[in-house]
């Protein structure tokens, strides 16, 4: 068993499209165990995304992911980090699978309505971030 941190990003929530990307984690048998809506500050959202500090996308993502209220959640299930993340799709939506959240809905690389823990040490990491 193993838990994952996901986050429906403020493009997502002003989508209405929540029930959408919920469904399709639990379609797939994945368990959610926390989940709140939140929107992050500047700060927060700098703090999560310290990995991507320097580079040259980093200033805009702070921006967009406190942009409006986001929903982090927990999944859990088997392999669940690297399932969540087939789930998801791609980074960059023009290459996601079809079927994939970010395929569905996605606009662009810098508004792909979800995010995903990418390891052991981030989903770690990221659940205690949101949910202590
Ligand atoms: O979210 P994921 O783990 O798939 O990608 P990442 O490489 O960890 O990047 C984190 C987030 O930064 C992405 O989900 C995008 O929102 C944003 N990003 C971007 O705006 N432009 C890029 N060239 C790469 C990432
Ligand atoms: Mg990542």
């Amino acid at each position: 068993m193993e838990s994952t941190l996901s986050i429906i990003k403020p493009d997502g929530v002003k989508k209405n499209i929540i029930g959408n990307i919920l469904k399709k984690f639990e379609d797939s048998g994945l368990k959610i165990t926390h989940i709140k809506l939140i929107q992050l500050t500047e700060k927060e959202a700098s703090e999560f995304y310290e990995m991507h500090d320097g580079k040259p996308f980093f200033k805009d993502l702070v921006a967009f992911m406190s942009s409006g209220p986001c929903i982090p959640f927990v999944l859990m299930g088997e392999n669940a980090i690297l399932r969540v993340r087939e789930i998801m799709g791609a980074t960059d939506p023009q290459e996601a699978k079809e079927g994939t959240i970010r395929a569905q809905y996605a606009d662009s690389i810098d508004s792909n309505i979800i995010h995903g823990s990418d390891s052991q040490d981030s989903a770690t990491r990221e659940i205690s971030f949101f949910f202590g």
